[in-house]
This record gives C-alpha cells, sequence and structure tokens, in this order.
C-alpha cells in the first residue's frame, strides 16, 4: 500500500515535470503544480490582448487566477477549461465564499471518509486527494494520525496527547486566526510539517475577492469541444509527454494536430516539443524550493503557433525600430 502511495506520488510529480516527489513544490492556486506567479507572469507577456483568453487545461486555476489579476483588461472575457470533473465546482464555490473560514470549519476528512463521500462531494475529492488527482487519499497511513492532530489542534484548537508530547502545546499562546494558527505552527516545526490542505484553502479562499467575474466562464470539458471565439488567444498547459495520464489517455499526437488548425495565437507549455509546425518562443529556468534534494533547476519551454510566432516577431521588429 505504501509502496503503491509512492507511485502515486512520483507520478503525480512527473505530470508536473519533476522526478519525483520529492523534487516537488506546491504553489499554485491550489493543488501541486509549479505555476508559480513568477513563471506565469513571464509566460504571460507574450500574450497579445484580445477578445477572449482561453486556459484550456485549466487544472489548478493558477493561469486564470492570475489572469485576472494581472492582465483584466487585456482581454473582455477568460475561460477556464478543464476535463477532470468537479473543479470547476470547488472553484465556483470558492468563488461564491463558501469556504471562508467564517462560514466553513474545515472538518478533518479521515481515509475512510475520502473513501465514502469523494464521488458526491468535489471539495473532499479534489483538496483531500494526493496531488489532488481525486483518486488516492492525501496522507500516507504513517503520517495520517499526525495531521490529524494537528488540524484538530489548528482548526478546533483541540490538543491530544501527540501535540502535547511532540510540540509542547496544550494551547495557542495569543489569539490567533485558523490561518494564524497554521502559521505558527509552521513556524515553530523546524520539519517539513505542515498542514497543506489548509493552506490550500487559504488560497481558495483569495478567489472570493476576484472582481469582475462575469467575465469569467467555467467548462469541464475535453480541449477540443470548448467553442473557441474570433479574436482570442489560447494557453494550453498540457500534459507533458513521456507522464502517465490523467484521468483519460492524453493523445499528444492529436492535440498537436488540433493546435495546427486554431486560427487564433496558440500557447504551448510543454517541455520539448518536435513537431515544426509550432516555434520555440522561451525557455524559462527555475529553481525550485524543495525541502529536501537541494535546488533543482527545471527548464520549461513556451511554443507558439505559426500565428503566435509572427506576432511576437511583429513585436521584437517593432521594439528594434
Ligand atoms: C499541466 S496540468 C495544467 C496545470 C494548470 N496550468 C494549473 O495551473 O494548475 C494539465 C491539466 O490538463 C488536464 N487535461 C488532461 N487532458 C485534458 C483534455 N483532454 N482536455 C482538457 N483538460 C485536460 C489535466 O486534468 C490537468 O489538470
Amino acid at each position: 500500500m505504501k509502496e503503491q502511495l509512492q507511485i502515486a506520488k512520483d507520478t503525480v510529480a512527473k505530470q508536473y515535470g519533476y522526478e519525483s516527489f520529492e523534487q516537488f513544490d506546491d504553489k499554485s492556486t491550489f493543488g501541486y503544480d509549479h505555476r508559480t506567479p513568477e513563471i506565469i507572469d513571464k509566460i504571460a507577456r507574450f500574450f497579445p490582448n484580445a477578445d477572449h483568453f482561453y486556459d484550456l487545461f485549466g487544472g489548478g486555476f493558477s493561469v486564470t487566477h492570475y489572469m485576472l489579476e494581472n492582465r483584466r483588461k487585456s482581454f473582455k472575457h477568460f475561460h477556464y477549461n478543464e476535463i477532470r470533473p468537479g473543479l470547476c465546482e470547488l472553484i465556483k464555490d470558492a468563488i461564491d465564499g463558501k469556504y471562508n473560514y467564517d462560514v466553513f470549519k474545515p472538518d478533518w476528512i479521515s481515509r475512510e471518509r475520502f473513501m465514502a463521500e469523494k464521488e458526491s462531494n468535489a471539495y473532499i475529492k479534489i483538496l483531500w486527494s494526493f496531488g489532488n488527482d481525486g483518486k488516492y487519499y492525501l496522507f500516507g497511513k504513517d503520517i495520517e494520525n499526525q495531521k490529524r492532530s494537528m488540524h484538530q489542534a489548528v482548526v478546533f484548537d483541540e490538543f491530544d496527547q501527540y501535540m502535547k508530547d511532540t510540540f509542547k502545546l496544550d494551547k495557542w499562546p495569543n489569539k490567533l486566526s485558523i490561518q494564524g494558527k497554521r502559521l505558527y505552527l509552521k513556524r515553530i516545526t523546524n520539519q517539513r510539517i505542515d498542514l497543506e490542505r489548509l493552506e490550500q484553502l487559504e488560497r481558495l479562499q483569495r478567489l472570493q475577492q476576484l472582481e469582475q467575474l462575469e467575465r469569467l466562464e467555467l467548462t469541464n470539458l475535453d480541449y477540443k469541444q470548448v467553442k473557441i471565439n474570433p479574436n482570442s488567444v489560447i494557453y494550453c498547459d498540457i500534459p507533458y509527454q513521456g507522464t502517465t495520464d490523467y484521468e483519460k489517455k492524453f493523445s499528444h499526437k492529436e492535440f498537436f494536430d488540433w493546435a495546427a488548425e486554431q486560427q487564433n495565437p496558440l500557447f504551448i507549455s510543454e517541455y520539448n516539443v518536435s513537431d515544426d509546425r509550432f516555434f520555440l518562443l522561451n525557455e524559462f529556468k527555475h529553481r525550485t524550493t524543495f525541502s529536501s534534494g537541494g535546488n533543482s533547476p527545471v527548464v520549461e519551454k513556451l511554443y507558439g503557433n505559426k500565428i503566435a510566432y509572427d506576432i511576437i516577431q511583429e513585436a521584437i521588429k517593432r521594439k528594434n525600430g
């Protein structure tokens, strides 16, 4: 079982371009992802203004979230799409304020409850699964009890023997919010112990502050089924080649054929595209902030279709006079 969980963890990490779970960071709106705001910022500089922006492989919402916060004026409409069920619902609920700590005190979700409710509850399915893949329970059996103890202390001020013995805590030093307690605990533990899901929940809560949401459309479709309007920019953060599949098998060949047909500037994040219908626009080297294994450099590439490439070349020419 433990081995199976480790394989699942490594599989998710690989989908995001890392060798193993230990090389994996957690920085998206929610979910395990390496689309940090810094990287998205570098990618988004290539997007020309248009009426519509499509994030066709939207996953943890970090790209659309970034665009809504930072490029609001560049587009009239924003379209987030993701094939996995549950994500749209979770995002909608977060925007509606359902996860605000004022109204939502997150219960501890045990392995049993996860298995029983994951198909009927998107929050449980996504937030409490490993790598937000909706399949495996978040924690290995070896750390489940410790995480539960910390969760109960942070959310409900309940201190069990583990909290007393390990952290010498039987109450909080001051009156603290849930987030404050989480951060306090994080500070006093010099270990990799953290309550990742509360941290994710707090990122989800930020969605409530987004403005002009009437310009946002969320769809739960295969990318090919999304209707693309004229005057659009299409961004495709596809599952990386050579990594295992998500719920459904992803055909890169089919995707590249579809992408080559598009009549709008289209951008692809990938490690390597060897199809000469697409052009390398830039490479971004970044270092990950892993708690173990040091700083591993990761090189990401941004490709464009011919239309995107021509727009970029034109802009470079204009800039150079
Ligand atoms: C590399 S991740 C995208 C990460 C995303 N940019 C983020 O910020 O979290 C690729 C995503 O594509 C989704 N996906 C896979 N096949 C798909 C398809 N046929 N249509 C739409 N989305 C798909 C996966 O479920 C996954 O969430």
